[in-house]
């Protein structure tokens, strides 16, 4: 479905240049670095079609990508750390902030946690977020092929535990390696 019809539309820097809100769309969140563009790449099955780099900060707008007539996909800059001026990265968390409460047709937001490092303070900031927006999130632990299988039991307990407080939070979480193609298949059937 998606590889050869996802096409990138355009990339935001402010509410109102977001698209008409006509369709459902889906968003990939997360601390900056943590493989959000990545995902969206395996998921399309598209090497390139959002950019990737090794320094936190890369994606600095809201970009995004058609499905189809039905369907946005959604990648927003990270939140936390990021390689780049505190004014500049204020401005997006700001943009982000207000689009993951704001956006009406926001059917779900993917919350992307590092298989090594669990759920950080940031990341219960942004989920607290979208529960008082009333957005239902669910979990993707990205890098699985960086952890070793006992490791990530524990980071599945860590997470498991921090989203009891998180009413929006959907139970499920996927484990996936964008690098290995690891629970890709089963997140482009959930989208
Ligand atoms: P920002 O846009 O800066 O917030 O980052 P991002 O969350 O979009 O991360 P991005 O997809 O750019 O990936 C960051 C780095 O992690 C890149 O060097 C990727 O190659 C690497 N990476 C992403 N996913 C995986 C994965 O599943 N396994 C491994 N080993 N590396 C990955
Ligand atoms: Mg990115």
């Amino acid at each position: 479905l998606f590889a050869s019809e996802t096409e990138f539309l355009k990339g935001v820097v402010a509410m109102d240049g977001l698209p008409p809100a006509d369709r459902l769309e889906v968003c990939f969140a997360g601390r900056s670095n943590v493989g959000k563009s990545s995902l969206i790449n395996a998921v399309t099955g598209r090497k390139a079609l959002a950019r990737t780099s090794n320094t936190p900060g890369r994606t600095q707008e809201i970009n995004y990508f058609t499905v189809s007539p039905e369907l946005f996909l959604v990648d927003v800059p990270g939140y936390g750390y990021a390689n780049a001026p505190v004014a500049v990265v204020q401005k997006w968390q700001r943009l982000l902030k207000n689009y993951l409460q704001g956006r009406v047709t926001l059917r779900r937001a993917f919350v992307l946690i590092d298989a090594r490092h669990g759920v950080k303070p940031v990341d219960d900031e942004i989920m607290s977020l979208l529960d008082s927006a009333a957005v239902t999130f669910q979990v993707i632990l990205t890098k699985a092929d960086k952890v070793k299988e006992v490791d990530r039991t524990k980071v599945l307990t860590q997470v498991r535990g921090a989203l009891t407080k998180h009413p929006a939070a959907y139970p499920e979480l996927l484990v996936t390696s964008s690098e290995k193609g690891w629970g890709i298949a089963h997140l482009r059937a959930l989208i």
